[in-house]
């Protein structure tokens, strides 16, 4: 009988309690990759860190340059070159796969690479995992679940159905279901997490938050949606990876984990609070138009992920890090200004 053949085979059912010491972490260069690259780096100097990136407009090699050669080595490359994934794979002991086109307004502009990178690339990575055995971690977002009303008392839990709205969140819904597939089927070692929206540093100037704050210091009026009563649950990129890194070494496998910090806010709130932090008057700002089947609330039920794996946010104060979050565009002009120009020109040309 192969023993180590054995062993490993009940580790895939059992958990994942065991800290890698090389990671393949696709789409480092993005904004919720580069802040997960940058906390492993700092939390776990230990670990070896590889970056795969196709650097789209949305990736920036800048967010993780000053770690390179210091355990962080860069890989230029699509998730979908299965050649490259052969030679890359074999020898990381976990995949952590954030890459993803990620924006839904360019959702809805054009889809086409959403289901590209979204869809197919997830499923060449597993595949490239299931060839040579590496425990795959999939980063996922909530609005896989649809929207909730906004006097509905419900959030998202791990059983809520799926009822994905937008190019994006279906292309999203469509690889979490590969993932659950390929564990089910092929005993891959898999887990996935459901995260809210993020806030923090290193977030593309299309976003919402890094938009407005960008918009101010550029002297452009911000822009808000519809009626800006749309609710989205905040969290802080850094409580996101610590939550990603908790769910890689102790989350059960197979299992699914939701990530948030009760950080519900409508964007018109938002929107108040980046002013006033930044000293305008609450309605220097423009209202524009709505975007095409937007979600109207996402709320998140995080129980599963701390009662089971005693996970906690620690940027509790909402407040506190979106100054933190205005001071890091005040101070780090030279990361978003070569993107800001052509990014608000696709915005004005949408009339948004
Ligand atoms: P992002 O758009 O900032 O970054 C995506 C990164 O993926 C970029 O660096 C890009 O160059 C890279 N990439 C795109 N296509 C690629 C390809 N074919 N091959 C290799 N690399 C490619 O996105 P983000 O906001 O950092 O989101 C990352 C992941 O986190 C996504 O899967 C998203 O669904 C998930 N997520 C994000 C949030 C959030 O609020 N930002 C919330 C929940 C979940
Ligand atoms: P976004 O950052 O695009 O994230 P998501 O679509 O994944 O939630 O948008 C967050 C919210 O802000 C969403 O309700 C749309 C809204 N929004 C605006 O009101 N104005 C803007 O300029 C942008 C980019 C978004």
């Amino acid at each position: 009988m192969d023993l180590t053949h054995h062993n490993s085979s009940l580790y895939h059912i059992a958990s994942a309690s065991k800290t890698p010491e090389r990671i393949l972490v696709t789409g480092g260069c993005g904004f919720a990759g580069a802040n997960f690259v940058r906390y492993v780096h700092a939390m776990h100097p230990e670990v070896n860190i590889t970056v795969l990136d196709l650097l789209t407009p949305a990736g920036n090699l800048e967010s993780i340059k000053s770690l390179l050669g210091d355990g962080v080595e860069f890989v230029h490359g699509d998730i979908r070159d299965e050649a490259l994934l052969d030679h890359l794979v074999p020898g990381h002991d976990a995949i952590v796969h954030y890459a993803a086109e990620s924006h839904n307004d360019n959702s809805i502009a054009n889809p086409e690479p959403f289901v590209k990178t979204n869809v197919e690339g997830t499923f060449r990575l597993l595949e490239a995992a299931r060839k040579y055995d590496v425990r795959f971690h999939h980063i996922s977002t909530d609005e896989v679940y649809g929207d909730l009303a906004l006097d509905d008392p419900a959030k998202f839990t791990e059983e809520t159905p799926y009822h994905p709205s937008s190019p994006y969140s279906s292309t999203k819904a469509s690889s979490d279901m590969l993932v659950r597939a390929w564990h089910r089927t092929y005993g891959l070692r898999t887990t996935i997490s459901n995260c809210s929206n993020n806030y923090g540093p290193y977030q593309h100037v299309e976003k919402f938050i890094p938009r407005q704050i960008t918009n101010i210091i550029e002297g452009i009026r911000p822009k808000l949606y519809g009626d800006g009563l749309n609710v989205r649950d905040w969290i802080h990129t850094e409580d996101h990876s610590s939550a990603v890194w908790t769910i890689l070494t102790t989350g059960r496998l197979g299992e699914t984990y939701l990530i948030g910090a009760n950080g519900e806010r409508n964007n018109l709130t938002v929107l108040r609070d980046i002013l006033r932090v930044m000293g305008q008057p609450e309605d220097a700002f423009d209202w524009v138009k709505d975007r095409p089947g937007h979600d109207r609330r996402y709320a998140i039920d995080s129980t599963k992920l701390q009662t089971e794996l005693g996970w906690r946010p620690t940027h509790t104060d909402f407040e506190s890090g979106l100054r933190q979050t205005v001071q890091w565009y005040i101070d780090n002009p030279q990361w978003w200004r070569p993107m800001k120009h052509d990014t608000e020109l696709v915005y004005s040309r949408r009339g948004q």
